[in-house]
């Protein structure tokens, strides 16, 4: 196979990490038989110092010509939020990007492997009952995308951020949501808060239509606060879970510190005809910056969902995970996942890469590749 990535490294860690993922990128190229051409643009801060925006326009022509996008992570040190090269960076990047491609489905995985499982905040009982769970996102409506609007009347202040949902946009989330529940462990929950939005009173009514084409998945709504409670109180009951932009924004960062670092979390943002921006969710962490510590399992696990998702290539991004996994399993760790223990190996950014080519080397090919798709 022959594809094109469009490459977006970033700001902060992000183009550490990335050096290690295209270097994944490349074994499984090689060992596989398929020809992956890397082509670079900049997003964020560094390319506000080159062309004074944060999403230059041959940026978004360079993903445009990309068969997938590769993304790190944008954003500045805290300190300096309010730089012009700062300032409203990641709003400025990713909520274009997602709007220019139609990007409605995000997937947000969380699991805690088993080799990690003192890290998890939570009591090792909950741990012990196994946490692997995906968050589906709708990604173009809600307040994110409504007027906004800041005025004063009556003397004082006051803003207001419309929140829509068509039909459609709903539709299209659930769907891939079930499609998802489908492959996994055949339970699908949707999130909303039917008891007091009219938004959400719709989202209901509509992912309980779609449901009627599932019966094969158990389904079920639930409240947003509850939901809050219960991926805290007991995670393990989560197989898929569906809901609105903001919602989802809220419930993936609680649901992304279960497995103990943000350095694991890897995610999707998919559009209609399986176009997508992969990335990790976990930020441009500018504080560990330039020390080559971070850990590259985000980004890593990053590519691996766009070769599932935008390729189709199931075994070669399965074989990605694996060979994660196995270095888990060996004992490899960065900082912030090393806990001390005699059989752990503390290493850097570069050396935990390195694990996981020696690991990645060691798979078996295997060709039963089966495309996944998010319906239309
Ligand atoms: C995320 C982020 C973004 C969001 C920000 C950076 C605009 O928090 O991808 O979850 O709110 O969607
Ligand atoms: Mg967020």
């Amino acid at each position: 196979m022959k594809k094109t990535i469009a490459v977006v490294p970033g700001d902060g860690i992000g183009p550490e990490v990335m050096q290690e993922a295209v270097k994944v990128l490349d074994a499984v190229a090689e060992k596989f038989g398929h020809q992956f051409d890397l082509v670079y643009a900049l997003a964020g801060g560094s390319a506000y110092e080159k062309y004074g925006s944060h999403l230059p326009e041959e940026t978004l022509s360079i993903c445009e010509k990309g068969d997938a996008i590769l993304f790190g992570s944008v954003g500045g040190p805290v300190s300096e939020m309010q730089l012009p090269k700062w300032k409203d960076c990641e709003r400025n990047s990713i909520l274009t990007l997602r709007k220019h491609f139609s990007f409605a489905v995000n997937l947000r995985p969380s699991r805690v492997y088993p080799q990690l499982q003192s890290l998890s905040p939570l009591k090792p009982e909950l741990v012990a009952k196994g946490i692997d769970l995906l968050i589906v996102r709708e990604l173009v409506g809600d307040a994110y995308f409504g007027v906004h609007k800041k005025d004063v009347a009556d003397g004082e202040r006051y803003a207001t951020d419309e929140a829509k949902y068509t039909e459609s946009q709903v539709k299209v989330a659930v769907h891939a949501a079930f499609e998802c529940a489908r492959k996994r462990r055949g339970k699908l929950t949707s999130v909303d808060k039917a008891n007091v939005l009219t938004t959400s009173k719709l989202w209901r009514e509509v992912a309980e239509e779609v449901a009627a084409e599932y019966p094969d998945v158990e389904y079920e709504n639930m409240l947003v606060d509850n939901c809050a409670m219960q991926l805290i109180r007991d995670p393990s009951q989560f197989d898929v879970i569906v809901t609105s932009n903001m919602f989802g924004d809220i419930l993936s960062d609680a649901a992304a510190v279960l497995p103990g670092s943000l350095g694991l979390a890897a995610s999707a943002s998919l559009n209609k005809d399986n176009f997508g921006l992969y990335e990790p969710p976990g930020g441009s962490a500018q504080d560990i910056a330039g020390q080559g510590v971070a850990n590259p399992i985000a980004q890593i696990l990053s590519a691996a969902m766009l070769l599932k998702y935008s390729f189709g290539l199931e075994a070669e991004s399965k074989a990605i995970e694996d060979a994660v996994e196995a270095s888990l399993e060996e004992g490899y760790r960065t900082g912030e996942i090393y806990s001390g223990e005699a059989f752990e190996k503390r290493v850097n950014t570069k050396q935990m890469t390195e694990a996981i080519l020696r690991n990645l080397e060691k798979a078996s090919v295997s060709v039963c590749n089966e495309k996944v798709s998010v319906p239309k």
